[in-house]
């Protein structure tokens, strides 16, 4: 299986980093990653301009960064995890632009055209937190639920790191999260 990583943490070195490395290492094993930095990239937020509509069969946008290009290596994988920080109860700006630009992929959405070119594609939420799952991550489980199906994907899990303080605490408190979503996401 071909999966790629979406890190969309600014620190490379944090918890969900920590977390999503401990998945990769375990798909190491037999399997391909493709991982993707958000941080490292140049992708803005979608400027609502919908010229992408006219084009169904491929990422199309009109600015020139770096999102059609990751996009088309999306096309390429079977299941893509979107590894994410909570800020104020949502997503952070940087992987917020890129979940944006997701509009590229998908045409004709509430018409009888309604195509998406992620159908299928298996999908997973890895969510670290300081706080705790309950009446926190409500809001953000709720955004990648319509998420995933907006792009008729094929949402295998959100997988949810509670309490997470420091990087070096993070292989206890993530190690059966992660084993349990590469095991959703391979099975
Ligand atoms: C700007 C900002 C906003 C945050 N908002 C929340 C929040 O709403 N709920 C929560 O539980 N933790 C919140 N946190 C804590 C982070 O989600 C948590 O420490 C996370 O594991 C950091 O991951 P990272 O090291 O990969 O950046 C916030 C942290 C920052 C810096």
């Amino acid at each position: 299986m071909k999966v790629m990583t979406v890190l969309g943490s600014p620190k490379k070195d944090g918890n969900t980093a920590g977390a999503l490395a401990m998945f990769e290492q375990l798909m190491g094993d037999g399997h391909e990653v493709d991982r993707v930095n958000i941080v490292d990239l140049e992708i803005a937020g979608c400027q609502g301009c919908y010229a992408c509509q006219a084009n169904p069969d491929e990422p199309s946008c009109v600015q020139n960064d770096d999102a059609n290009d990751v996009y088309r290596r999306m096309l390429e994988v079977d299941a893509v995890v979107y590894a994410s920080p909570l800020y104020m109860w949502g997503f952070p700006s940087g992987i917020h632009a890129f979940m944006e630009r997701h509009l590229s992929l998908v045409t004709g959405y509430m018409t009888p055209d309604y195509k998406s070119l992620l159908e299928g594609k298996r999908a997973a939420m890895l969510l670290t937190c300081g706080g705790p799952v309950e009446g926190n991550t409500d809001a953000i489980q709720m955004v990648f639920d319509s998420f995933a199906a907006y792009g008729k994907a094929n949402l295998v899990g959100k997988y949810i790191v509670p309490g997470c303080t420091t990087p070096d605490e993070i292989e206890g408190k993530a190690g059966e999260i992660v084993k349990k979503m590469a095991a959703d996401l391979t099975g």
